[in-house]
């Protein structure tokens, strides 16, 4: 099966799938102490949560101080994202955009990337575009920390059929490796007899060295590679693959 050109358009959308699941939310400050420590940011910098999403952890950096912005393609999250600034009691700037389309020029003292929102377009190039948005959006010297599935795990673990039962239905995997990366289909059945919906999307896998060529290729130099958020070294069994760059 192929991945729609585009589509992020229609699989970010609550009545498929929110990346906010309970589960997510909880390990959203652990996570964001582990960045926050990387990133070595004043109270009062400007930090870009890029694919912010339901703004999970852009309410946690709002919480320690820093003047955050979150830009995301999907309303949808960035209304949840709104409201859970509000119910924090914090500020958020939020901006709907593409990805490939940043109009930011050296706005951010740093920027964040996170939960493999990336490597989602069938153009490399459009990989490229999105990092050289970063580094212009950045000030010079400025951080940039990347959070994406590690490529040599999911292929040294790659299953082609998978399910989960969850409290309100099933979901259903079915997945194809090729040397790019994965298309997946992922199939909700709903318990309630309900129709069940399907979405294939595509992903770009990178390892180290990949991710290492494509931050170059933007202007953005690797200085520390991370297998996850408790900081443990990177390594073949590693699920995460976590790089803090600096615009040169
Ligand atoms: C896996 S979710 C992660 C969200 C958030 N970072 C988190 O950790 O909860 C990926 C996010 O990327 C956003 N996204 C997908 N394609 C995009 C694009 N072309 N431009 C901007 N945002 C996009 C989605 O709307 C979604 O919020």
């Amino acid at each position: 099966m192929k991945a729609p050109r585009e589509w992020h358009k229609s699989f970010f959308d609550n009545s498929f799938y929110n990346p906010a699941s309970p589960a997510a939310v909880e390990q959203a400050p652990r996570e964001a102490r582990f960045i926050l420590k990387q990133l070595r940011l004043k109270k009062g910098a400007a930090l870009l949560d890029l694919c912010c999403g339901p703004g999970r952890h852009a309410v946690e950096f709002a919480k320690k101080g820093l003047a955050v912005t979150g830009y995301d393609f999907s309303a949808q999250y960035l209304a949840e994202a709104r409201r859970r600034a509000k119910k924090k009691k914090v500020p958020l700037r939020l901006v709907r955009g593409d990805m490939r389309r940043l109009k930011f020029k050296e706005n951010f003292d740093a920027a964040v990337n996170l939960f493999t929102s990336f490597g989602y377009f069938r153009k490399f190039s459009d990989d490229i575009k999105t990092l050289k948005g970063v580094a212009r959006a950045l000030r010079p010297g400025g951080l940039f920390l990347i959070d994406v599935v590690h490529g040599e795990f999911v292929r040294a673990n790659f299953r082609r059929r998978d399910w989960t039962e969850l409290e309100d239905y099933f979901h259903l995997e079915e997945a194809s490796a090729g040397p790019d990366g994965t298309v997946n289909t992922w199939t909700r059945v709903p318990k309630n007899g309900g129709r069940p919906l399907t979405r294939t999307f595509f992903t770009r896998l990178y390892n180290r060295a990949r991710l290492s060529a494509a931050l170059k290729k933007a202007g953005l130099e690797p200085l520390k590679f991370f297998g996850s958020f408790s900081g443990a070294a990177l390594s073949p069994k590693a699920v995460r693959l976590i790089c803090l760059a600096r615009k040169g």
